[in-house]
């Protein structure tokens, strides 16, 4: 059976950077720079102009990533989609993004893990690869939260911590040469705990009910809440949840690998919040250089994180083949999951 490698990457943001400062001036938000970045390390975030979707900005990312693995959208045979802010509740933005690269036919899933989405998405999509179902398969994670956030200083908690962005990667099948090398997706490892599922949510429509979003007896319009409108988060209970299973989750990665932390070139996290990150690091004993970080300038991207990290770092060539990287994530559901990858 062949390993799942990861053959190219790439990545997107929007060019509209919104500083801290912008948040306190433009959106007038009861603010400062100084404790969004003493909380979360996040210094900007990129918002997408009107009419740009997550399949647009997934569309951008393939390309670049198609381009580094020296392959077209035409050698695409299977395009999984992690986000949690599609276009609309249904298609799916994988639909989208297969139209917008034109290649009908091929087959689109949509992954709805939220921050996990990526991982999650990795590893259906290295099932796929690893059974013969595809050979080129396309996992993007793509968001568009700006949209969906509160930007008022009702919504502050909030609003300060999510940007729009995509990554992509593109998984192929080992050759016999790469295979005996050990390159690929060695292990993968997911979890759940929906015990959480409302610790981290937005409920803007509630299929429970008939009509799923209340209706103005007089007009027949939808009306939501506003407490259904936005994201619902408690911070603190997210915070404790995310380090203890990302430690737990490298630190299993490690036994199952017979390795230990210090053996990794790299560690890939989600990127929530620089505060998570720097104690799973200081947990795992690695240093700065091991456990890097971009949500000072992108926040968080959700399902975009890893991607673009894994992007950015091949770029400036901190990520090299034979590399024994980690990737480990946790979000809303709650979800979690990581990969051990020899790049
Ligand atoms: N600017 C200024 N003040 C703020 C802001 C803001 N942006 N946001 C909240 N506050 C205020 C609150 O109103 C509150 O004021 P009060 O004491 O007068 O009521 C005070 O700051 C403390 O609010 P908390 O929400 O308790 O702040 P906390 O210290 O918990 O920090 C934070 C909030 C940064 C979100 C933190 O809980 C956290 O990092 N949690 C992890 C969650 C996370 O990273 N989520 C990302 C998405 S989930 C994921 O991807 C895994």
């Amino acid at each position: 059976m062949p390993r799942a490698y990861i053959a190219g990457t790439g990545h997107y943001a929007p060019p509209n950077v919104v500083t801290n400062q912008d948040l306190v001036d433009k959106f007038k938000i009861d603010t400062t720079n100084e404790w969004i970045v003493q909380r979360t390390g996040i210094e900007q975030r990129h918002f997408a102009g009107d009419g740009v979707g997550p399949s647009d900005l997934g569309y951008e990312a393939t390309q670049m990533a198609l381009s580094r693995a020296g392959l077209t959208a035409a050698d695409v045979d299977f395009i999984v989609f992690a986000t949690l802010s599609p276009e609309h509740a249904f298609p799916g933005s994988g639909c989208y993004l297969q139209a917008k690269l034109g290649i009908p036919g091929v087959p689109a899933m949509d992954i709805r893990n939220q921050c996990s989405g990526f991982l999650y998405a990795l590893a259906a999509a290295k099932g796929l690869v690893e059974t013969g179902m595809s050979k080129t398969c396309l996992v993007v994670g793509g968001e568009r939260h700006s949209s969906g956030l509160d930007l008022t200083t009702e919504g502050r908690q909030i609003a300060c911590l999510f940007g729009d962005g995509a990554g992509a990667v593109v998984l192929r099948a080992t050759s016999d040469e790469d295979f005996e090398k050990g390159r690929g997706i060695r292990w993968m490892n997911l979890g759940a705990d929906g015990r959480f599922a409302d610790a981290l949510s937005q409920k803007v429509w509630d299929n429970r009910h008939a009509p799923f979003i209340p209706k103005d007896p007089v007009t027949g319009k939808g009306i939501v809440e506003k407490e259904k409108l936005w994201c619902q988060m408690d911070g603190k209970q997210v915070f404790k949840n995310a380090v203890e299973k990302m430690i737990l989750s490298v630190m299993g990665m490690c036994m199952e690998n017979q390795i230990e932390p210090a053996d990794l070139d790299l560690v890939v996290c989600h990127q929530a919040n620089l505060r998570i990150n720097e104690y799973v690091r200081d947990q795992l004993g690695l240093s700065p250089e091991k456990v890097p970080n971009n949500i000072q300038r992108y926040g968080n991207t959700t399902a975009a994180t890893i991607p673009i990290l894994l992007s950015e770092l091949e770029a400036d060539g901190r990520l090299k083949r034979g590399m024994k990287v980690a990737l480990v994530a946790f979000g809303s559901g709650f979800t979690w999951g990581s990969a051990y990858v020899v790049w």
